[in-house]
């Protein structure tokens, strides 16, 4: 009932959508900083290596997958395995991406209400000449804080789940609409900003420069991981918002124009953020804190740094915001089309489900730290097991399916390729052996770290 009927109103903002979900906290928090862990240049050479020969064929993937059965993960996944007269099982897929789905926006809203909480401090300017040790202080404060925690997390929940309720087109397509164009340009803003710095070069060496002395194997395998999770893939959002493709959509030329958006601002985040850094005297591996730690150290320092600290967290919020959309949608189109309830019931149901799981997120930051299995959080563990686990393989199931069980010609006739194209051939072999390859590498790593 839902999905065969919702629609994007044009291929353009099915792009902005997709984008808007893969651009998020994984761009402007995690790339910059497990780029500065892993030394730079090497590790952004081999991210943009996974990007390309794993990241764009799976994008490809599920977006047909999504187009062809307009269905929810679940029913998309069933429905074409037995038009095929394959296995039902393999609605194992759509089945992980919605549980992915679910837990990673229970600790991921949490982050975000970090963000939207940096935003009122950075507009108070409690940044503004505090020392290193008072603004280190101030982020132990707060995430010490199980209530400011809470409020933060119910925020972005309860906006989350109202622009969902209000539907694709009038919902989710008028929110990305309004607040991608405005992240862009704060992000231009902030890299204009970095280029006058007088520390660009530095940021841009520290970002281009291999040097693959720096590169281990943990840092090999999270450039890896981290193309799966910067690109929502094998969570169900892809295939979701691919449900909604108009029929005669490009998907390869929009699976394209996806990836170099996510790619691009990613480098972007890392050149507005790096030269910022550097020209404080800020050391650029600072790990996670790096934003909430390190930045703010420089916006105290710099002319005008209540002004771009105060854009710079706006920036993250929006680029949040568009992410927890789409981390939300496939598990209520199931629910709307599994139980035949309305949209709006659907949406409050699922997110409230969300919630409660995300305030034992929040709480694994103070009063239930203590509490651990295998030595981690239930932060951590949600963040590990979805990103190390869940997510590579619903990423090899979708690339065993495509490759092997879904007929070629059905495959070819969604991404409107001839059979004998030298891009098609790519995107088999892909496919067919180097994604599969590469997952299951990673796979049994992340095993091994778990
Ligand atoms: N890609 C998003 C980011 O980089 C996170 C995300 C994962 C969003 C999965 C939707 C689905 O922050």
């Amino acid at each position: 009932m839902n999905t065969t009927t919702n629609r994007w109103s044009s291929n353009w903002v099915f792009v902005l959508a997709a984008t808007g979900a893969a651009v998020g906290l994984g761009n402007i928090w995690k790339f910059p900083y497990i780029t500065g862990e892993n030394g730079g240049g090497a590790f952004v050479l081999l991210y943009l290596v996974c990007i390309v020969i794993v990241g764009l064929p799976l994008m490809m993937a599920e977006i047909l997958l999504g187009r062809r059965g307009r269905q929810n993960p679940v029913a998309t996944m069933k429905t074409l395995a037995l038009e095929h007269k394959r296995s039902r099982c393999w609605c194992i897929i759509g089945v992980l991406g919605l549980l992915s789905s679910f837990l990673i926006l229970s600790y991921y809203s949490v982050i975000a209400g970090w963000t939207l909480s940096y935003t009122v401090h950075a507009i108070n300017g409690d940044f503004t000449n505090a020392t290193p040790l008072a603004i280190i202080d101030l982020f132990q404060h707060f995430i010490a804080s199980p209530w400011q925690l809470l409020a933060w997390h119910s925020l972005i929940m309860i906006v989350t789940i109202w622009v969902v309720s209000c539907g694709v087109q009038k919902g989710i397509e008028r929110a990305v609409l309004g607040m991608f164009p405005i992240m862009v340009l704060l992000l231009l803003l902030l890299v204009g900003y970095a280029i006058k710095t007088g520390y660009f070069t530095a940021g841009l060496h520290f970002l281009l420069y291999p040097d693959f002395s720096m590169l281990g194997t943990q840092g090999a395998l999270q450039a890896l991981g981290h193309a799966f999770f910067t690109l929502s893939l094998a969570t169900g959002s892809i295939m979701m918002y691919g449900a909604y493709l108009p029929s005669n959509a490009s998907i390869t030329k929009a699976s394209i124009a996806i990836v170099t958006a996510d790619t691009g601002v990613a480098l972007l985040a890392g050149l507005a953020i790096f030269p910022i850094v550097f020209a404080n005297h800020l050391t650029a591996s600072a790990g996670p804190g790096l934003i909430f730690k390190t930045l703010p150290i420089a916006f105290g320092h710099m002319h005008y740094g209540r002004l771009w600290g105060t854009l710079f967290f706006i920036m993250l919020v929006l680029a949040a915001f568009t992410s927890t959309l789409a981390l939300l949608e496939p598990c209520v189109a199931w629910f709307i089309e599994r139980f035949h309830a309305s949209r709006t019931r659907a949406a409050w149901i699922i997110g409230s489900g969300i919630w409660l799981l995300g305030i034992a997120n929040a709480l694994s930051f103070n009063r239930w730290e203590h509490i651990r299995w295998l030595g981690q959080t239930l932060f951590q563990l949600a963040d590990h097991l979805t990103a190390n686990l869940m997510l590579p393989l619903g990423g090899l199931l979708i690339a065993l399916f495509v490759g092997w069980r879904l007929p070629t010609e059905v495959s070819l006739l969604e991404l409107q390729l001839p059979y004998h194209n030298r891009l098609c051939r790519i995107w088999r072999l892909s496919m067919r052996y180097i994604a599969p390859i590469a997952i299951v590498f990673i796979f049994v790593k992340a095993l091994e770290v778990l």
